[in-house]
């Protein structure tokens, strides 16, 4: 015995409605009825006053027919049901506006060439290719210039400029070749030691031509930002540093900037968050190094291992120019980019 109630009835016209043929209909509608048969169907149809099967097949109703079907009033006629009735049965749709695409950047840290270390080398650049950044930030001490530096020289330690020269273009050689996009470089205070050394009418560079021109970075098409200037991108101010060194020099610059800056200079991966009076909420950050820590002879070899870090940085700039930045830390030379794991 089949019992038509209202809620049964509206079941059978919805399976007619989404059928093409009476007999698919009649299938639908012994799912959840088994005794059902046409007649049974037709007949309850007539009695209730509804469509017959012939008007339902195939055709599925409109917002405005399923709105009369179910007696739904206007909505400024229903005003008065209360807000808490509202939303729980009438979920906010809320559109997402379509994803756009982001610029890449990708900051390559102090390498200190020719002291780099060369297996994190390579996995930089393995990581450029893959990432393929539309903006490469190299951000400062390319080079090490250890060959000009006013500290004292470990004896028995090699120092010749050309052959530190010789060693930071294979570095740039192998940069050049893996990157595609625009090329920036922010001078560090490695790179300034040339400029130092030429300033003081040193005997030995009388006839140098400035480090800029010997690692030829014009003509490999870097734009270069001297030592203590600063490169924007979008609203990032990228710099090797603004005098601080340490666990809070990240910190520190976004403070003195009271911007978004990435700097160069810690060898440390530093992120820090924080904003400003007017509420805007920036970021100061620094991506560690890619140079070999048994190199540093001016700092304790114990410290250098607790606080150095191997790594890169990325970021990914909206159209306002607002960036979105992570730091890449290299851990047993693998890395993680667009969710893939990157041996080196
Ligand atoms: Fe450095
Ligand atoms: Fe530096």
């Amino acid at each position: 015995m089949i019992t038509w109630t209202k809620h049964n009835l509206d079941r059978v016209e919805a399976c007619y409605r989404s059928s093409k043929t009476p007999d698919e209909g009649l299938d639908k509608v012994r799912l959840f009825c088994p005794a059902a048969t046409y007649d049974t169907i037709r007949r309850a149809l007539s009695r209730h006053g509804r469509p017959p099967i012939r008007e339902l097949l195939g055709k599925a109703l409109t917002g405005a027919e399923l709105a009369q079907q179910h007696g739904f009033k206007p909505f400024r006629e229903r005003a008065h049901i209360e807000k808490e009735r509202l939303l729980d049965h009438h979920p906010i749709v809320r559109p997402f506006p379509p994803s756009k695409k982001l610029e890449r950047l990708l900051f390559l840290p102090d390498v200190h060439a020719p002291f780099q270390d060369r297996r994190a080398v390579e996995l930089a650049c393995a990581i450029i290719k893959i990432f393929k950044p539309d903006h490469l930030i190299q951000l400062g001490d390319l080079a090490d210039m250890y060959s000009v530096s006013t500290f004292d020289k470990k004896p028995g330690r090699k120092v010749d400029y050309d052959w530190e020269v010789e060693g930071t273009n294979e570095v740039l050689d192998q940069f050049d070749a893996a990157n595609t996009g625009k090329k920036y470089i922010t001078l560090g205070n490695h790179e300034y030691r040339v400029e130092k050394e030429i300033g003081r009418n040193s005997p030995a560079f009388a006839n140098r031509i400035g480090l800029v021109k010997d690692l030829r970075l014009k003509e490999r098409g870097w734009h270069v930002t001297p030592y203590k200037s600063s490169l924007k991108i979008g609203k990032l101010i990228v710099t090797h540093d603004v005098g601080q060194y340490g666990a809070k020099a990240a910190e520190s610059a976004r403070n003195s900037y009271m911007g978004n800056v990435v700097i160069g200079h810690t060898h440390q991966m530093q992120m820090s968050y924080g904003g400003n009076s007017n509420g805007d909420k920036l970021v100061g950050a620094s991506f560690g190094w890619l140079g070999d820590e048994k190199m540093i002879d001016y700092e304790h070899q114990d410290k250098v291992k607790k606080t150095h870090i191997l790594g890169i940085g990325i970021g990914f700039m909206e159209e306002n120019g607002n960036v979105h930045l992570r730091g890449i830390p290299f851990i047993d030379y693998k890395a993680e980019i667009l969710g893939e794991l990157v041996v080196g």
